[in-house]
């Protein structure tokens, strides 16, 4: 069974990839990932607002930071609380690059044009072969219409895009209004792969503390429909790769990933949970799987299911819709 995919350029020997994390943060755990089978590793993010940290930039007079460094102590995480400095961020690309054989996305994280972009040229000389850019973002301004949030997403893939010459993934989240005009516009701004999807982490109210406490919540198999269903859209419409992030707990889900579309799967939470080793096991399930079903070559197969949602999937979603809430009885019984 030939596993191999295409991902950004790279040659990939099968389409487990770890997603960002901090899975890959040490050398030690790089290796044992490696060992376990994962054919690429994402790194943890290095984040626009611990750049702003470091650099310390003087007359910083970003709108949205601007207000929130100015008088806003402890809204932000203070710099000793992410994981890695950006110069300890750089070497863990070039030590991975150097000790191991396994093909590094580095991951940049951030929201409005700014110092932090610079970084992406730093990122690729220090040898990492792709680089992620994660849009995380909620946009609440009631002036910010979803065109103008997009357009000015769209411009920071433009910026990137330009800082660089490595192949260059986008991690979006699925709240936009219009997905697939998104996703076209990412692609023309040249990015070369798109991430489906940022989980939306959310923060619990404490109400007798009177405070926000952020939670670090675990997703689960059923995260991977939202998923599915875009990249079954997205396949026919898009020229760059699809990457799968939410939800790929198995083999099986990782299978109907790449059948819908995906070059390759993140894991995380999994991984995370079940430890490294699960890793090893999902790829002999995936590949069973595919074997049983009658895949020989994976770069055949995928997006083979993608036309369930042809030839309009706007009427196709709005009829499963129609079904599933038709679908329950008056007694309650589940539909057969
Ligand atoms: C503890 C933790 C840390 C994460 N850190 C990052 C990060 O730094 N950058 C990023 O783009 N995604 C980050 N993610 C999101 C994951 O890369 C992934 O997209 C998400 O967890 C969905 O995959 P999963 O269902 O396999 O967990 C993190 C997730 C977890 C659980």
């Amino acid at each position: 069974m030939d596993l191999k995919t295409q991902f950004l350029g790279m040659t990939l020997k099968n389409p487990f990839v770890v997603g960002s994390s901090p899975l890959a943060n040490t050398l030690d755990r790089v290796k044992k990932l490696e060992d376990a089978g994962a054919a690429a590793l994402v790194l943890h993010s290095l984040f626009e607002e611990q750049i702003i940290h470091e650099t310390q930039i003087p007359d910083f007079e970003d709108e949205r930071y601007g207000k929130i460094l100015a008088g806003g102590e402890g809204v932000l995480p203070a710099a000793e609380e992410f994981p890695n400095t950006s110069e300890s961020y750089l070497k863990l690309i070039q030590d991975v690059k150097s000790q191991t054989e396994i093909p590094v996305i580095a991951s940049l994280n951030g929201i409005s044009e700014g110092v932090w972009i610079e970084y992406a040229r730093l990122i690729e000389e220090a040898g990492a072969d792709a680089l992620e850019l994660n849009l995380y973002t909620l946009p609440t301004h009631d002036d910010d219409s979803s065109h103008y949030v997009e357009k000015r997403l769209v411009e920071i893939v433009d910026v990137t895009r330009n800082s660089v010459s490595i192949p260059l993934s986008v991690k979006i989240s699925s709240r936009h209004t219009s997905i697939c005009n998104f996703a076209q516009r990412i692609e023309y701004a040249g990015a070369n792969g798109l991430v489906v999807f940022n989980r939306v982490f959310s923060a619990d109210f404490d109400f007798k503390k009177q405070k926000l406490t952020p939670k670090v919540l675990w997703s689960q198999p059923n995260d991977l429909l939202e998923r599915l269903r875009w990249v079954s859209i997205l396949y026919p419409q898009l020229k760059m790769d699809l990457a799968v992030t939410g939800g790929v707990h198995s083999g099986e889900g990782a299978l109907k990933s790449v059948l819908c579309g995906a070059a390759v799967v993140q894991c995380v939470t999994h991984l995370m949970r079940e430890g490294i080793d699960s890793l090893s096991t999902m790829i002999d399930e995936f590949t069973q799987l595919a074997e049983e079903n009658g895949y020989s070559d994976l770069s055949e197969v995928r997006g083979s299911l993608s036309k369930l949602l042809q030839p309009d999937p706007e009427i196709i979603e709005r009829a499963n819709y129609l079904r599933i809430l038709q679908g329950w009885s008056a007694d309650g019984n589940e539909p057969s």
